[in-house]
């Protein structure tokens, strides 16, 4: 099947300029001016942006967590994705602590086989290495193509590892050429606070913040750091919500440590007070790191602006607010943690960031594509658009008028962070290899058509399947 998509405002984290792009064999094979070729199928993009199919490397779908699962599982997350111009996601294997990774690893293959919407890989939450995980079994994985390794710092008796986990992760990392992710919250100090303010009463969803401080996000974040540097890893610091962590990230990329950091798109857009919304609707912003004072806001669109922070993900972790958020209507620490976002990440950032005037658009590609897909070793067959990348793309309407809203986004959630929000710019065709996933706001391609990718280790490029001929 080939594709001509014509006369679009090409889009990457470098260029803007006006072209051809003709796909054939699910890969780019010819960019230029006028193409004079034939095509299966011609797509008008004039007056339209052509951009790279965006990449979230973080996301939580068909996940046991919080006492539950979320409710949006590979088939619904990825439409949801597709929906919103996202072709290739990386999800978090989570290892149950005494599981083997290889036992997780399949577990989480075997859930996505057969509803793939879009490409995917996968990161592995490291839980154990006592009972079920070896260092041994853990330097293999970037063999299978799983090149990153996630640490939770926090969430105590579940999913938290000390220190000691957290550094031999990072002597392997060192060894192996893994790249270290690490969610950046002290878990112990966080614990007391939680069980304090329960003993006092203090059950409303504004606890959630109240007992996570963002002194103790900075606090992680600089051991995280530090101890990276004692074991000679990369390390990526994930869903960044606050100044106290983005200094330490500011100062070790200032002394060009291999330090880098994601934000996520609730964070510009939801703070402290959205907790604090009556009946129990202050359970949506119920997501970790929580939701900060507004003056945090500007902080990060400064920190993305200027590369202290890299990448922008969603961390999308659905819940149904009626049924799952309400388990904890009694005690704000039972409410399952995590929000969804997956579908509006480029329409959200594209409005407040690009339409704005915060960012380039050069650097929205970037942020949403090019960078998550050179740090998770998909680039460049992920992550722009040229000759020999895959053919993940999206035709994008700078004009159209969206009102998002939980009654027609494709996630399961029963609700969106996003509600009655007003944007002017929208996916129209989203290509996937060169099939097309969505067209007029149809999901047009069958659940089957998204992979699994192999990733490249940290540092090194992913290369097309096969040579063009
Ligand atoms: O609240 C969140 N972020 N839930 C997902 C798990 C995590 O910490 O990323
Ligand atoms: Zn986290
Ligand atoms: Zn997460």
């Amino acid at each position: 099947m080939s594709v001509l998509i014509k006369g679009g405002r090409v889009l990457t984290a470098a260029d803007d300029y006006v072209g051809d792009v003709y796909v054939e064999d699910e890969r780019i094979s010819l960019i230029g001016e006028s193409l004079d070729v034939q095509a299966d199928k011609v797509i008008d993009a004039a007056g339209k942006y052509v951009l790279p199919g965006a990449v979230d490397p973080h996301t939580h779908l068909d996940m046991p967590f919080g006492g539950t699962v979320t409710v949006d599982d590979v088939e619904s997350g990825q439409t949801a994705a597709a929906f919103g111009g996202t072709t290739c996601h990386v999800d978090f294997v989570i290892q149950p602590p005494g599981s083997t990774f290889a036992a997780a690893l399949e577990d989480w293959k075997s859930k996505a086989n057969g509803k793939q919407v879009i490409d995917m890989g996968y990161h592995m939450a490291v839980t154990d290495l006592k009972e079920g995980g070896t260092l041994e079994d853990l330097a293999a994985l970037p063999d299978e193509g799983v090149t990153s390794y996630k640490l939770f710092m926090a969430y105590k008796g579940a999913l938290m590892v000390d220190d000691e986990t957290l550094f031999r992760t990072m002597q392997v990392a060192a060894e192996t050429g893994a790249l270290v992710m690490v969610h950046a919250e002290n878990g112990d100090a966080i614990d007391v606070l939680v069980k304090e303010a329960l003993a006092a009463g203090h059950t409303e969803p504004k606890y959630h913040a109240l007992t996570r401080p963002p002194e103790t996000e900075g606090e992680a974040t600089n051991r995280a750091i530090q101890l990276s540097r004692v074991a000679g890893s990369p390390l990526y610091v994930v869903h960044v919500s606050c100044a106290e962590a983005v200094e330490p990230i500011a100062i070790a990329r200032e002394k060009g440590w291999d330090v880098w950091g994601e934000t996520c798109t609730q964070y510009f857009f939801v703070d402290y007070t959205f907790l604090e919304r009556p009946d129990f609707e202050g359970a949506k912003y119920v997501y970790t790191p929580p939701p900060r004072d507004k003056a945090n806001q500007d902080v990060l669109w400064n920190a993305v602006r200027t590369d202290v922070l890299s990448v922008v993900s969603t961390d999308h972790c659905a819940f149904l607010w009626d049924g799952q958020k309400t388990m904890g209507k009694d005690d704000f620490s039972k409410i399952p943690n995590g929000g969804p976002g997956l579908e509006n990440r480029l329409q959200m950032i594209h409005e407040f960031g690009v339409r704005a005037g915060r960012i380039s658009l050069n650097r929205m590609v970037e942020l949403l594509a090019t960078a998550p897909a050179k740090l998770f070793g998909l680039y460049p067959r992920k992550g722009t658009v040229a000759v020999g990348s895959d053919a993940d793309m999206v035709v994008f309407d700078p004009e159209k008028k969206v009102t998002i809203s939980a009654a027609t986004h494709h996630s399961k959630s029963d609700y969106n962070l996003y509600e009655g929000t007003e944007v002017t710019g929208s996916p129209e065709v989203v290509l996937l290899r060169g099939h097309v996933l969505v067209e007029d706001g149809e999901l047009v391609a069958s659940p089957g058509v998204g992979q699994f990718v192999a990733r490249a280790r940290f540092g090194e490029e992913l290369k097309a399947q096969t040579a063009l001929a």
